[in-house]
């Protein structure tokens, strides 16, 4: 087909911003027109369709696409130690009293929620497995709603530009080169088998047993995309999903009004405790 039309008319932006704000809790509108188009102008040539009310039918009918559509209509940047002073808190300040609740399990049990392709979950089981001593057993959950980025986290093979935030030491002690050119490294597979990645939109009901009680929960830069509606719902998730005195990290900018809610005591750093 020589002619793509990719210019979409109102009416289209907002059918195709009601089916995303409906699944996955998003708060856009027309505004993100412009996105929306950048985002998936591809796919419709791959599809080879020429106008945005036939990609809309394909959507609403093949659970497949609406999977590729999240994969291509998400923000999914990360790295590894973003926000790095959330690390050093944990390690300097929190850690020894998470562990003191464990006094016989010796078993710590994280979620990185929103966990893109990877890079929290395996900082944290990096940060934690430099603090804890042998015996310790960590487990951490992966956890997006990007079918193509849980298959990278699951990969763990990133290129040497995306290690820039780890020492020599510490690519030496948990990564190992697979490639040259380009010049790739994946985590080794002791830190790997600690981080199982799933499938889960937080917007949905959760699909975690609800015996399991995380010690903390990351979900950081994920709620800038969701409405306060979707915000809170998700919140009182991961309370209930927290041990008592567990902790959630927020996102540096996501300081939400529902922490003036008594069952959370405000760290710092957006950090939160639960507070039974
Ligand atoms: C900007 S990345 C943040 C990655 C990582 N947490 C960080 O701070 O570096 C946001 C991630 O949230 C995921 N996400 C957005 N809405 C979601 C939802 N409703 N359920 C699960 N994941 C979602 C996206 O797919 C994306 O990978």
């Amino acid at each position: 087909m020589a002619y793509f039309n990719q210019e979409m008319d109102d009416h289209i932006v907002n059918r195709i911003c009601q089916l995303l704000n409906q699944t996955l809790g998003f708060g856009y509108g027309a505004q993100k027109k412009y996105l929306i188009i950048s985002r998936l102008g591809k796919r419709l040539k791959e599809l080879k369709i020429d106008n945005y009310q036939a990609y809309l039918k394909i959507l609403e009918s093949s659970p497949a696409e609406l999977n590729r559509f999240y994969d291509l209509i998400t923000t999914n940047v990360t790295s590894f130690f973003r926000e790095a002073d959330h690390f050093v808190i944990l390690q300097q300040e929190l850690l020894s009293g998470i562990l003191d609740r464990h006094p016989h399990d010796r078993k710590i049990t994280c979620w990185s929620a929103g966990c893109s392709s990877g890079e929290e979950a395996y900082t944290l089981a990096i940060v934690l497995s430099e603090a804890l001593s042998p015996g310790w057993e960590i487990r951490i959950l992966a956890s997006d709603v990007s079918i193509q980025k849980l298959q990278e986290g699951m990969n763990g093979i990133y290129h040497i530009e995306k290690l820039r935030g780890l020492s020599g030491i510490l690519i030496k002690k948990y990564f190992q080169k697979i490639s040259e050119e380009p010049l790739r490294f994946q985590i080794r597979p002791e830190l790997r088998q600690k981080v199982v990645f799933r499938r889960i939109n937080l917007n949905e009901e959760l699909q975690i047993p609800s015996y399991i009680r995380f010690d903390m929960i990351f979900c950081r830069n994920v709620f800038i995309y969701l409405t306060n509606e979707s915000r809170v719902k998700i919140t009182d998730g991961f309370y209930s999903h927290l041990r008592e005195g567990g902790f959630l990290f927020m996102g540096h900018s996501e300081a939400l009004n529902s922490f003036n809610d008594p069952r959370w005591l405000a760290y710092k750093g957006c950090i939160y405790q639960k507070i039974p």
